[in-house]
C-alpha cells in the first residue's frame, strides 16, 4: 500500500502528472521537457526526481544525456497508465505541451536525417552488393515465425540496432523489445522510427555489445543483424548475447558468409571479412548454445563482386 500511496502523492501534482504524460509518448531529456513545459530547469529536475524516486519514471543514461522513460511493468505502472488515459483529450494545457512535444521531435528527426543523409551513399554502396534487405528480412521472419502469421516473440533484444530496423519489424510481436547501440546518432535515428510507428513496447539504450545493459537469462530472442563483422572478438559478443537469453530463448546472428572484399575493411570499417557456418556455431557451443540452423541468400553480382548474406540460428537449451 505505501508504494501505492507513495505513487500517488508523486503523480498527484499539476507539473509532475504533465510530465508523466509527456514521457508516456516518448522518451525525453531534461532541456526536452525544459523547453516544453516552459519551466525552469531546477524545478523540472526536481519534480523528474521525485517521479524517479517513487519508480514511475527510469532514466536512461546515454554519454551525457539522460532520458526519462515511463516505467511500463509492475502494478504501479499499470495504475498510471489507466490514470493518463482519463486525463480529458482536449485539456489546453495538455493539448499545448503536446504541440511543443511534436515541435521537439520535428528538430530531432530533422537532425537525425542530417546524419542519415551523410552517410546513406556509404551504406547504400555496400548494400547494392547483396541481396534486397526486404528479402533478407523475409527470410528471418520465417525463420523466427515458423510460417506463423501470429508469432510472438516474448522479450527482444536487438545488439547493434543502428537505425532501429529489426524493431520496426518485429517490435510488434514482442511483449517488450530493447534495442541496443553504442552510437547515439544511430539511436536518434531509432528513437525516431520507433515513436513515428507508434512501437511503445519497443526502447533504445545505448551500450556495447560487450557488456549488455540486460539482465541475465532476460530474452526471449536475441538479434545481432550485420554488427559482428564490426567486432574485434566476435567470440565474446556471442558469448554476451548468450548470457542474456533465457532458457528455450533464441539466437539470431545475420552477416556475411566469407568474402574478399579487402576495401569493405579499409573504406567501411568491417573488422571481419565474413564468417564460415562453422566459425559462428563454434562460438555458439563454447557459449552453451546449441546451433539450429543456417540459410544463405546469395547476393547481386556487380563488376564480378557480391556479398552473400547468412542466417544463423542457435538456441539456449531449456534445461
Ligand atoms: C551496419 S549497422 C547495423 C544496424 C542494424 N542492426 C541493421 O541491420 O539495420 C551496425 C551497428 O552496430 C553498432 N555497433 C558497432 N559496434 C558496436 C558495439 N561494440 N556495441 C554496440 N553497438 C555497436 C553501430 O553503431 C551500428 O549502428
Amino acid at each position: 500500500m505505501n508504494d501505492i500511496l507513495a505513487a500517488l502523492r508523486a503523480a498527484g501534482e499539476e507539473t509532475r502528472l504533465r510530465l508523466l504524460a509527456l514521457c508516456d509518448r516518448a522518451d525525453l531529456t531534461v532541456s526536452d521537457l525544459t523547453r516544453i513545459l516552459g519551466q525552469s530547469q531546477p524545478r523540472i529536475s526536481r519534480h523528474l526526481k521525485v517521479l524517479c524516486d517513487s519508480n514511475l519514471l527510469t532514466r536512461l543514461r546515454e554519454g551525457s544525456w539522460v532520458f526519462f522513460r515511463l516505467e511500463r511493468q509492475g502494478p504501479i505502472a499499470t495504475l498510471i497508465e489507466q490514470i493518463l488515459a482519463q486525463l480529458p483529450a482536449d485539456d489546453p494545457v495538455l493539448l499545448r505541451d503536446r504541440a511543443r512535444l511534436e515541435a521537439v521531435q520535428t528538430e530531432r528527426a530533422s537532425a537525425a536525417q542530417a546524419y542519415f543523409r551523410d552517410n546513406a551513399a556509404q551504406w547504400n554502396a555496400i548494400r547494392s552488393l547483396y541481396v534486397e534487405d526486404a528479402a533478407v528480412e523475409e527470410a528471418l521472419v520465417a525463420i523466427l515465425s515458423g510460417g506463423n502469421a501470429d508469432y510472438r516473440l516474448g522479450h527482444l533484444l536487438d545488439i547493434g540496432t543502428g537505425t532501429g530496423r529489426m524493431l520496426s519489424l518485429l517490435g510488434g510481436h514482442a511483449d517488450s523489445a530493447v534495442g541496443i547501440d553504442q552510437s547515439r546518432e544511430m539511436l536518434a535515428l531509432a528513437r525516431t522510427a520507433l515513436e513515428d510507428a507508434g512501437l511503445r513496447n519497443c526502447l533504445v539504450r545505448q551500450g556495447d555489445m560487450y557488456a549488455l545493459p540486460v539482465d541475465d537469462a532476460s530474452m526471449t530472442v536475441v538479434i545481432i543483424h550485420q554488427v559482428l563483422h564490426f567486432a574485434e572478438t566476435p567470440a565474446a559478443a556471442i558469448a554476451e548475447a548468450a548470457r542474456v537469453l533465457a532458457p528455450g530463448g533464441r539466437l539470431m546472428v545475420v552477416d556475411f558468409a566469407p568474402h574478399d572484399l579487402e576495401y569493405l575493411r579499409d573504406q567501411h570499417n568491417h573488422r571481419r571479412l565474413g564468417f564460415s557456418v562453422e566459425e559462428v556455431e563454434d562460438w555458439c557451443r563454447r557459449a552453451a548454445l546449441s546451433p539450429l540452423s543456417t540459410h544463405d541468400l546469395a547476393g547481386r553480382p556487380q563488376a564480378g563482386q557480391s556479398l552473400t548474406v547468412r542466417l544463423w540460428l542457435a538456441e539456449r537449451p531449456a534445461t
